[in-house]
């Protein structure tokens, strides 16, 4: 884990109250990074409020970068939002376990399809295993992107991930229909695991959308991933703010809860006791 304090290189709008950030950071930073992996931000004005940085997934990376997409919802992301290009925020990370390695060579055995679902700033974390991919070889395993969001302009990212990723499909649904289909993303992973049962599922949005989605996993049979966004006040597994309550995650099944923080934020499917 690095503390460093970063400059920020980009701030662009991305809808009235998201952002696009691209920070500078050390080359060690930005290697270890990885998809599913997150880090902690504040602005560095000297002023300590709000006191605890937020948590962020990694978007991307460069050797001396990184970008993340911050929704203002509160004062920590909303100051974070509204900074100007040079001026410096706090970071601490990269943290978290991140998504499974998966085997990416389509000749062997156990290469297995892999379908992405995502539900509003969710899309943050599932985008980063595309838009990581050039380099980290999960997209060879992407047959499909599904992602819901409230309406069609919070349908983020989609030009960055098909210039990363044109092989993939998109399939998006909003709760207002006007991306040209109505309803939940969970509608549409009932439909691809009709055809596809055998594929494996990486997934992060709210909690309610997680727990649909583990449902229609054990419809299915299907192995999948959940990717938790539980709050966080440290970000490295000390002040137990982010425990979640799990069904054995250790190799002897006796773990029954964890730290989102530092033994996920991702977690098999089955094991997520909502
Ligand atoms: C591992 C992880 C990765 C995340 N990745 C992203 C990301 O890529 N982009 C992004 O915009 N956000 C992400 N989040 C959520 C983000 O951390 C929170 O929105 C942020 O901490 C809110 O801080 P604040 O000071 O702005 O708001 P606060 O004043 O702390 O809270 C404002 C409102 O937001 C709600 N809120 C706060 N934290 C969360 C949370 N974790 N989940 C749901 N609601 C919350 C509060 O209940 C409250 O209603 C992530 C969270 C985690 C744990
Ligand atoms: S956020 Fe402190 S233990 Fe996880």
């Amino acid at each position: 884990m690095y503390l460093f304090t970063g400059k920020i290189l980009k701030n662009q709008r991305l809808t009235a109250d998201i952002r696009y950030l691209r920070i500078s950071a050390p080359a060690d930073f930005c290697q270890q990074s990885a998809p599913g992996r997150f880090i902690m931000l504040s602005c560095n004005d000297g002023l300590f409020d709000p006191l605890l940085k937020r948590p962020f997934g990694i978007l991307n990376r460069g050797e001396n970068w990184f970008e993340v997409v911050i929704k203002e919802v509160g004062k920590g992301s909303l100051q974070l939002g509204e900074m100007k290009e040079g001026s410096l925020v706090s970071g601490h990370g990269p943290l978290g376990n991140g998504y499974p390695k998966i085997n990416s060579d389509p000749d062997k055995d156990n290469f297995t399809p892999l379908i992405l679902v995502a539900g509003g700033m969710g899309i943050a974390s599932i985008a980063s295993c595309l838009l990581f991919s050039s380099k980290a070889g999960i997209m060879a395993n992407s047959r499909v992107l599904l992602y819901g969001a409230a309406n069609r302009d919070e349908l983020l990212l989609l030009d960055e991930i098909k210039e990363c990723a044109p092989g993939i499909r998109i399939e998006t649904i909003t709760d207002d229909g006007s991306s040209g289909r109505q309803g939940w993303v969970t509608e549409l992973l009932e439909t691809e695991l009709q055809q596809y049962p055998e594929a494996l599922v990486f997934a992060c949005g709210p909690e309610p959308m997680l727990i649909n989605v583990q449902q229609v996993l054990r419809k299915f049979s299907t192995r999948g991933y959940l990717s938790l966004e539980n709050r966080m006040a440290c970000g490295f597994g000390v002040c137990l703010g982010c425990v979640q309550e799990v069904a054995g995650i250790d190799d002897n099944g006796t773990v029954e809860s964890a730290k989102v923080c530092t033994q996920g934020p991702v977690f098999p499917a089955d094991k997520v006791i909502f």
